[in-house]
């Protein structure tokens, strides 16, 4: 397999956003099958990949034999019926996140995915953030000594407009839980490890957006224990009004150990506050350059507005582990995990408990 064939299915934002400048950044790749529900969007991606394989159903691109990995980017119900379809025809798979709807089905994906042999990767895109990638680095060689706290605050103003989808909590799962918290509660894993237990609550506060119904939450907040012993404080909010939308509003993540605490911004993608035990407060640490692209991408990092180019690595890794015949840095284990904290916060804010999670 020299040039790898690409299904895509789903041709909306993200796709055009994301996934098909970083396949453009890939050697030998081509985009041969597209599919959408929507004709106008799907003609949209046809003109714009010159793919030949053009669809409306997804079963279609999957079946094929000359498309050798897929990239899933539709509403939230839909990954775990394709994914499934994609990995029993043996597609290398990138799913958006959230994974699923629920646990058992995220599970489900990742058994399956494992038991194809194939490649599988959550698109939790914020980890290819330059400064986040530094951050890792950091906690993993000792600098941060034992793991305190883990804060994070993703504070956006969407107002009350309609979010199609999203506001349907049959097709999205969650509003702002699974949208904007399921990568911090990725990064939260990946700095901290695995939480042991959490006691959480979500607020719906527009019940209207855009004259429609929205059953989903604008706001959750999560309060955790790790298996580490550290504490964990999440907050997501589509409703901080004035705060601005995507990476131009806050997202912050703090952490805080025995021996030092770094501050990470996405909208700093280069640079890191950092602060030792006993110092005088947060100063600016620049991230190294080798780490301003992620390993194995050619991709000029001077090139494009850095806030939107890191998301090109994402498509870039899941292609040079499918090329190495390795696992992707993010696996449908790691979605599947942020899905069993998503699954507990919603029952602990149901039940008004703490809720431990199973392994
Ligand atoms: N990783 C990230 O940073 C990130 C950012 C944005 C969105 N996402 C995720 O990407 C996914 C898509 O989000 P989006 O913003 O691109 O949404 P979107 O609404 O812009 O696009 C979704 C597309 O899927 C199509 N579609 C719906 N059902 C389909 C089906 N059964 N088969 C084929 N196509 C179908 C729709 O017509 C639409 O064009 C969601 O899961 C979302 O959570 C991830």
């Amino acid at each position: 397999m020299s040039t790898l064939n690409f299904g895509l299915i789903g041709c909306g934002g993200i796709t055009l956003q994301n996934h098909l400048p970083g396949l453009a950044l890939c050697g030998d790749v081509r985009v041969h099958g597209i599919c959408d529900a929507n004709p106008e969007t799907l003609e949209r991606a046809r003109q714009q990949t010159g793919a030949t394989v053009v669809t409306t159903d997804y079963r279609e691109i999957v079946r094929r034999e000359d498309i050798h990995a897929v990239i899933i980017a539709t509403p939230n119900v839909t990954h775990p019926p394709i994914a499934l379809e994609a990995v029993a025809h043996g597609k290398h798979v990138m799913c958006e996140k959230p994974l699923a709807l629920n646990r058992a089905d995220a599970d489900r994906m990742a058994a399956a995915a494992a038991a194809a042999g194939v490649r599988h990767m959550t698109a939790f895109t914020y980890r290819f953030v330059p400064a986040m990638r530094y951050l890792h680095h950091l906690v993993k060689s000792g600098d941060l000594g034992r793991p305190y706290h883990y804060r994070s605050c993703r504070l956006q103003d969407w107002g009350t407009r309609n979010l199609g989808w999203r506001q349907q909590r049959s097709m999205a799962g969650t509003g702002e839980l699974g949208d904007m918290l399921s990568h911090r509660i990725d990064f939260a894993h990946h700095l901290v490890g695995p939480m042991r237990r959490l006691v959480a609550n979500v607020k719906n506060l527009t019940p209207i957006r855009g004259g429609q119904p929205n059953d989903t939450d604008d706001w959750v907040a999560i309060l955790s224990e790790f298996d580490c012993g550290a504490s964990g404080v999440l907050e997501s909010s589509k409703l901080a009004s004035g705060r601005n939308e995507s990476w131009r509003s806050l997202d912050y993540v703090e952490i805080n150990g025995s021996e030092a605490s770094f501050e990470f911004s996405t909208g700093r993608w280069n640079e890191l506050l950092a602060g030792r035990l006993g110092g005088s407060g947060l100063q600016p640490l620049s991230v190294p350059s080798e780490f301003w692209t992620w390993p194995g991408s050619m991709r000029d990092p001077a090139v494009g507005d850095p806030l939107v180019a890191f998301r090109y690595d994402q498509a870039i890794e899941f292609v040079n582990a499918i090329r190495e015949q390795r696992e992707c840095a993010i696996t449908f284990r790691d979605g599947a995990r942020a899905q069993a904290v998503m699954d507990a916060a919603v029952d602990s804010a149901s039940t008004r408990k703490w809720v431990d999670l199973a392994d």
